[in-house]
C-alpha cells in the first residue's frame, strides 16, 4: 500500500513538476505574444513570471562581470544578424536593441514613436528634463545647453573646478595612500554643488552627498518600493534632498541680496527661466530639474575620471604622452590654470584619452524608451506600452565598429569612429546636454595629475 502511494507521489512530482516549471518558463512569452500573435515579434525570450529576465540580466551583470554576453548568448541562438531582441526586465516587457542603425532609429524618432522613459520615474521626478517632452522639455534643455556646454560657460567652468582639483591632488599627495574613487567622488561633487547652487564644503554638503550617494545606488534597481530596498531608501533620500533645495530656494527667495551674490549658479538660473507665457518655472519643476541635473553630473563625471586614472596607471606609454602634452601646455601657461581653449587646442592627445576612457568605461551603459504606438522595424513589430532599452556599451565594446574594442588605445580617435556607432552621450533630441561639461572636468583632472604627480 505504501509503496504504491509513494509510486502515485512520483509520477505526479514527474508529471507535474516539469509541467509546471514549463508553464513558468513560457508563462510571459504566452502572455505578452498572444495579444501580438499576426505579427512578427523580434526573437528572444521574455522569462519568468513578474522578474522575466531579470536573474539572467543579474548573472551576466553582477556574477560574471560581462554584461555583453547577455546579448551575446542572444545572438548565438537566434541569429549574429539580429539587431532587437525581446526580454523582460526592469518589470515590462522590452526591447533590447544592440546595433547602431537600430539605435539611430530610436533615438532620432519623435516622442510620437518613442518617448523617454526611465524606470525610475518617482526617483528622477515627472517634470525634470528627463521626464519632460515637447516645448517644456524644449525650454529645459536650450537654457541647461546655454548654461553648462556653451563656450562661454565651459571657460567659466575650467576656472571654477582647477583650484579644488588642485587642492585634493595635494591631499592626496600628503596622505601617501588614497582610495582615488572615494576622493574623486568627493571633488566631483564639490565642483558640482559649487556650481549648481553655490554650495560649500561643510555640513549641507555633506549630508547632499550622503544622500545622493543613496539615491544613485537605487536609481538603477527594480523599481519596488518595499521596505529594505535601494528604490525605497533612494525615494526617502530624494524626498531629503528636496528639503534642502527648497530650504536654500526660500533662503533666496527671501534675502534679495543672498540670491545676488549666487547669481552665476544653475539653481539660480531655473529659478529666473521663464516660459513662452513669461511665467516662471514652478517649485516642483526648479526642485526636479536641480536635483537631476546633479545626479547626472556628480555620477558619470567622477566615474570617468576614476577610470581615466585606472588606464593612466594600467597604460605606461599613454601617461608618458599625455604627461609630455600637458607639461608643454604647462610651462607655456608658466604656473596659471589652464583653460577651455587651451584643452580644445593644444591637448589633441588629452582629448583622445578622455574619449577613449569615456567609450570604455560606458558609464552610461543604457537608453530606456517607451513605445508610443505600434511601429514596425525590418519587419518586426514594436508594440505600443514595451519598454525600449538601448544597449549602446554592447555598439562601444563591439569588435564589428572598434577594432580590439576592450584594448585601451586613444589613437583610434585619431580618425572619426563610423558613423552612429559612437553613442556615449546618446543621440538626437536627448544627446546629452553635459557632454563637453564632462569632457572637460576630466581633461582639467588628467592635466593638473600628470603635470604635478609621478
Ligand atoms: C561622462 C559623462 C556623461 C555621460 C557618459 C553621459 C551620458 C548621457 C547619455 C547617454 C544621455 C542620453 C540619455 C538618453 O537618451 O536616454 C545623457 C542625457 C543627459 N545628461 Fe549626460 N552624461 C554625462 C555627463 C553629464 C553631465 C556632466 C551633465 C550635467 C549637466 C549631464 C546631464 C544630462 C541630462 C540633463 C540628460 C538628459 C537630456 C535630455 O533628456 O534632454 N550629463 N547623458
Amino acid at each position: 500500500m505504501e509503496s504504491s502511494v509513494g509510486i502515485l507521489w512520483l509520477t505526479w512530482a514527474l508529471v507535474t513538476l516539469p509541467l509546471v516549471g514549463m508553464a513558468l518558463w513560457w508563462w510571459n512569452d504566452f502572455r505578452y505574444y498572444f495579444p501580438h500573435r499576426k505579427s512578427k515579434l523580434p526573437p528572444g525570450h521574455m522569462g519568468l513570471p513578474i522578474i522575466g529576465e531579470m536573474l539572467n540580466f543579474l548573472w551576466y551583470f553582477k556574477v560574471i562581470r560581462r554584461p555583453d554576453e547577455f546579448i551575446n548568448a542572444k545572438r548565438r541562438k537566434h541569429g549574429k544578424g539580429e539587431e532587437m531582441f525581446r526580454t523582460h526586465l526592469f518589470g515590462s516587457p522590452s526591447i533590447i536593441v544592440c546595433s547602431p542603425s537600430m539605435s539611430k532609429f530610436v533615438l532620432q524618432s519623435s516622442d510620437d514613436h518613442f518617448k523617454m522613459a526611465w524606470p525610475s520615474i518617482e526617483i528622477i521626478g515627472h517634470k525634470s528634463l528627463v521626464s519632460v517632452h515637447g516645448t517644456a522639455h524644449m525650454r529645459l534643455r536650450t537654457f541647461i545647453l546655454k548654461a553648462v556646454n556653451q563656450p562661454q560657460s565651459l571657460r567659466y567652468t575650467a576656472s571654477l573646478v582647477q583650484p579644488r582639483i588642485v587642492k585634493t591632488l595635494e591631499s592626496w599627495a600628503q596622505k601617501g595612500r588614497v582610495i582615488a574613487s572615494h576622493e574623486i567622488r568627493k571633488v566631483t561633487f564639490e565642483n558640482i554643488g559649487k556650481f549648481f547652487a553655490s554650495f560649500e564644503p561643510g555640513p549641507t554638503m555633506d549630508s547632499l552627498a550622503k544622500f545622493y550617494d543613496v539615491v544613485i545606488q537605487g536609481f538603477r534597481a527594480t523599481p519596488l518600493d518595499f521596505p529594505g530596498t535601494s528604490y525605497r531608501r533612494a525615494l526617502q533620500s530624494r524626498k531629503k534632498l528636496m528639503t534642502i533645495f527648497r530650504e536654500e530656494m526660500e533662503k533666496r527667495r527671501e534675502n534679495k541680496e543672498y540670491a545676488t551674490s549666487k547669481k552665476n549658479d544653475m539653481l539660480n538660473g531655473l529659478m529666473e527661466l521663464k516660459d513662452e507665457y513669461d511665467k516662471n518655472l514652478d517649485e516642483i519643476e526648479i526642485l526636479d530639474n536641480i536635483f537631476i541635473l546633479v545626479v547626472a553630473g556628480y555620477e558619470s563625471t567622477s566615474l570617468s575620471i576614476m577610470w581615466a586614472i585606472y588606464n593612466l596607471a594600467k597604460y605606461p606609454d599613454v601617461l608618458e604622452k599625455v604627461r609630455e602634452e600637458n607639461l608643454k601646455l604647462s610651462k607655456r601657461r608658466n604656473g596659471q590654470f589652464i583653460t577651455s581653449d587651451d584643452i580644445a587646442n593644444e591637448l589633441k592627445y588629452t582629448n583622445n584619452v578622455v574619449e577613449e576612457t569615456i567609450r570604455v568605461a560606458n558609464v552610461s551603459a543604457f537608453m530606456f524608451r517607451t513605445v508610443s504606438k505600434d511601429v514596425m522595424y525590418k519587419g518586426y513589430k514594436i508594440p505600443k506600452d514595451w519598454k525600449l532599452i538601448v544597449w549602446s556599451r554592447y555598439i562601444h565594446t563591439n569588435p564589428e565598429y572598434y577594432e580590439d574594442p576592450m584594448c585601451f588605445n586613444p589613437d583610434r580617435w585619431d580618425k572619426p569612429s563610423i558613423p552612429g556607432t559612437n553613442q556615449v552621450f546618446g543621440m538626437g533630441l536627448r544627446t546629452c546636454p553635459g557632454n563637453m561639461l564632462a569632457r572637460l572636468q576630466v581633461a582639467i583632472f588628467i592635466h593638473h595629475l600628470v603635470v604635478g604627480y609621478e
